[in-house]
């Protein structure tokens, strides 16, 4: 055991070492780490979202206010640290999700929890969504036969201008709440949990801001964003265009997860600040203050772009219709997004430094994310906006049942 694994162990309560350790300094029988001693209070249960099921939560479960969104790397020396690694995430994240009052422990050593929330962890409409990237399976934990056939390294595309330190990542933890500080709390939970086995490569913190004055949220550019999306709630929809279902040739464990695209994409407000309403409205192809599709009346309002094939209303190179070209032939290249507002304070420059986290779901990377970045290429608004980091994951299958665990099927073949 190297030391890594063996302060993994500790901390995460798996291993005789830690209990025992834990035991000599506390003396106290509940020495090891938190479990939820209380049920989850009747409110916290109306905002609990439900932990097991075929899919993870936090992908067509609606997007509540805050995120963060963390790529780990997996510091963990071999595919038994891997398990225990996947096991200690996958029951921190359902205590986090349910909510509950962590553990007291004596007064003599460390807090359970951090407190941050108080002594009692609100369900926050809390979900913990991990996914895994190509690294994870390189030579360190056995795993190259079971990679899910379309997960490579996030390619750059044209206009892309990334940055090293904001890519990679063997982990993604896609992390949603109702509030901020449940956020940080959990991340800050399942990294104290993890610690020794995993390392933080980059992070990054979105926010959704309520429907002005209806709609839904608008991004920093002041337009909604998030209206169009295929209906997946409908499982044949579902099962079209957002989970791998067999038959596709990806390895039998991955059936039920979802291929997932982080692009972190920085805007250059000051620029976009100097154009006209018009050229804003023609870029992305919806009336910025109401949302609806150019030349109709509401956002929820769908546009016909045979009866308008020259884009007199809305033009040939808009974003929503490049993005989206609504015929039958682009129509399996649709993609779920879920993405977030992000603000990272000003540049050395004193630029405003905020964008996008785009984040999409989709059963098959080429066929749904790539097409649809290809034929964004040459739109108008590439002037504006300039991706510098994210990556490619593969969002697990969900957690069926009390035994089952995130990745096990990826573990245990
Ligand atoms: C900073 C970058 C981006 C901004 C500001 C942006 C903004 C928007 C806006 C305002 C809409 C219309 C409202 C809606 O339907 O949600 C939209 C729609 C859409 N965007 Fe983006 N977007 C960005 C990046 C991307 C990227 C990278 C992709 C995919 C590669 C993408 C794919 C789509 C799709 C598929 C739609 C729906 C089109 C439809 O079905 O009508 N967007 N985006």
């Amino acid at each position: 055991m190297n030391i890594d694994r063996r302060r993994f162990l500790q901390r995460s309560g798996l291993g005789a070492v830690g209990t025992f350790a834990a035991l000599a300094r506390g003396g106290v029988a509940d020495a090891v780490e938190p479990v939820a001693t209380k049920a989850a209070t009747e409110r916290d249960a109306t905002l609990a979202v439900a932990f097991e099921g075929v899919h993870q939560a936090g992908i067509v479960t609606p997007a509540p206010r805050a995120a963060t969104f963390a790529a780990l790397d997996v510091t963990a020396g071999d595919s038994s640290t891997l398990a225990e690694l996947l096991k200690t995430i996958t029951s921190r994240a359902r205590f986090l999700t349910a909510g509950g009052t962590p553990r007291r422990r004596g007064a003599q050593i460390p807090p359970s929890d951090s407190g941050t929330l108080g002594p009692h962890v609100p369900a926050d409409a809390l979900t913990v969504t991990l996914g895994v990237s190509s690294t994870l399976f390189d030579d360190r934990f056995g795993l190259a036969a079971r990679r899910p056939i379309r997960l490579t390294a996030m390619r750059a595309f044209p206009n892309d201008a990334l940055l090293p330190q904001w890519l990679g990542g063997d982990l993604m933890l896609q992390i949603c709440a109702g509030t901020s500080d449940t956020v940080l709390h959990a991340l800050r939970d399942i990294s104290m949990h993890t610690r020794g086995a995993t390392q933080v490569r980059w992070r990054i913190d979105g926010f959704l801001s309520p429907p002005r004055p209806s709609g839904v949220p608008r991004n920093h550019l002041g337009f909604m964003d998030g209206i169009a999306n295929p209906a997946v709630d409908k499982a044949k929809v579902a099962d079209q265009l957002l989970w791998v279902v067999k038959g596709h040739g990806e390895p039998d464990w991955a059936v039920g997860g979802s291929y997932h695209v982080v692009r972190l994409i920085r805007m250059d407000i000051e620029s976009w600040d100097e154009v006209s309403l018009y050229k804003q409205q023609a870029m992305i192809g919806r009336y910025r203050a109401n949302g609806a599709p150019l030349g109709m009346d509401r956002y929820t309002d769908v546009p016909d772009y045979k009866k308008d094939p020259h884009g007199h209303e809305v033009p040939l190179g808009a974003h929503i219709r490049l993005a989206n070209p609504r015929t039958q032939s682009t129509e399996p290249s649709r993609i779920y997004r879920r993405g977030y507002n992000y603000d990272l304070g000003t540049d050395v420059d004193g630029n405003l430094n905020m964008g996008l986290i785009f984040n999409c779901f989709q059963q098959d990377l080429i066929r749904q994310f790539d097409a649809t970045q290809t034929r964004l290429v040459h739109e108008g608004l590439a002037q504006f906006i300039s991706p510098f980091g994210g990556g490619f994951f593969f969002a697990l299958p969900g957690v069926r049942n009390a035994q089952d665990w995130l990745g096990r099927g990826l573990v245990q073949g």
